[in-house]
């Protein structure tokens, strides 16, 4: 069993993130090596709790934890809300929680934000470690800190930063996952290539599709080398006063397509990151920044992948380009009233500029919506 150790430099708050498979099954013997034998609490959702709670269960009861029992709450996104918050962190303080107690979150990315943001808050500061066990957690939303809920005003509006002490990435766990699901979270690698790796985004274009079947040995390589990237932007701007948001290409248009689409099953996000990511490539061509041969090859993974690459491949929905602009002058990324746009001068070279003209943005999205 190979483990690949990618440490996030964060001085006092450094930690690594472990990636391999079977680290699931490990996971007391780590958990005892990085933060001692203390007590714990794991938080998991109902889905993940049948496929992968037992294992963590008894990994820690063989490395001399004691308890273990879990709180589990429902699976979906509506999870993420104040109610779960307040059911969530009086569920810890019922079990006596104190100071020295670890809070281990297992599941997605929507257990992570909460159970990270609770343990920022719970106590004023628990601390917990992340098992992320979907594709797109593993490779985003357990690494760098960011934890919260989300508004009916908007998405992760509330929150903190809270490093984890721990990431254990357990590649085994991507094999219970839909298919759409790995999809999804591939949109967030296939990032990672075109913010700053050329040479990543051209292996993607040659094992991303066996990656997306299922190749562990690929899957290990992609989860590690975004991780790597992740850790790199993290460690020089843990809190997003610059670099920090290259990590947002696609997401701001794609922040527009879910505030639509309804956070649902219509689209989910990573799909509306691989969709937000043509756009931004779109209209960095439409700029003159971008050559247009590198959009196209952009398309053409991500359809190959699978992904969505146009708002008018999601039926159902009556989009309409203004109201998507809109939306995107309420991200939470605007200031002074100006959009930081992720743009790119090509493949693997992403920018920040607040210096975009609005009408240049509503021909990309009227583009994009005619399909
Ligand atoms: N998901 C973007 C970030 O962590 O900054």
């Amino acid at each position: 069993m190979t483990i690949d150790t990618v440490r996030v430099d964060l001085a006092s708050r450094s930690y690594d993130i472990l990636v391999g498979d079977g680290v699931l099954a490990a996971a007391g013997e780590h958990l005892c090596r990085a933060l001692g034998r203390r007590p714990l609490v794991i938080v998991t959702d109902q889905r993940v709790a049948g496929l992968h709670l037992p294992a963590l269960q008894a990994s820690l009861a063989a490395a001399g934890f004691g308890g273990g029992a879990a709180v589990i709450l429902p699976p979906g996104e509506m999870t993420k809300d104040f109610s779960h918050l307040q059911q969530l962190v009086d569920g810890l303080l019922e079990r006596g929680i104190e100071r020295g107690t670890v809070v281990v979150a297992l599941g997605g990315g929507v257990i992570g934000d909460l159970v990270g943001f609770a343990a920022a808050v719970t106590l004023r500061g628990l601390d917990f470690v992340q098992v992320p066990t979907t594709l797109l957690a593993q490779v985003d939303s357990s690494v760098g800190g960011k934890t919260g809920i989300n508004s009916h005003h908007g998405k992760n509006l509330i929150g903190a930063f809270h490093q984890p002490r721990l990431v254990l990435a357990d590649i085994g766990t991507l094999e219970t996952l839909e298919p759409r699901q790995v999809r999804a979270g591939y949109a967030e690698i296939v990032k990672y290539g075109l913010i700053g790796d050329p040479d990543f985004f051209a292996w993607l274009e040659s094992h991303g599709l066996a990656l997306i079947a299922g190749d562990s040995t690929a899957r290990r390589r992609a989860v590690v080398t975004s991780c790597r990237a992740k850790a790199a932007i993290v460690g020089r701007d843990e809190r997003e006063s610059g670099d920090r948001a290259l990590l947002n290409l696609g997401h701001t248009f794609g922040h527009a397509l879910e505030v639509t689409a309804g956070y649902g099953d219509r689209l989910l996000h990573g799909e509306a990151v691989a969709i937000g990511m043509v756009l931004a490539f779109e209209l960095s061509a439409r700029l003159g920044l971008a050559p247009a041969a590198d959009v196209l090859r952009v398309k053409a993974h991500l359809f190959e992948a699978g992904l969505p690459t146009s708002p008018a491949e999601i039926a159902g929905i009556a989009w309409n380009a203004g109201a998507l602009q809109a939306h995107m002058a309420h991200d939470k990324k605007v200031k002074d009233g100006r959009i930081t746009f992720v743009l790119a001068r090509g493949i693997g070279r992403a920018i920040l500029t607040r210096d975009v003209d609005p009408a240049e943005v509503l021909a990309v999205l009227e583009g994009a919506v005619r399909g």
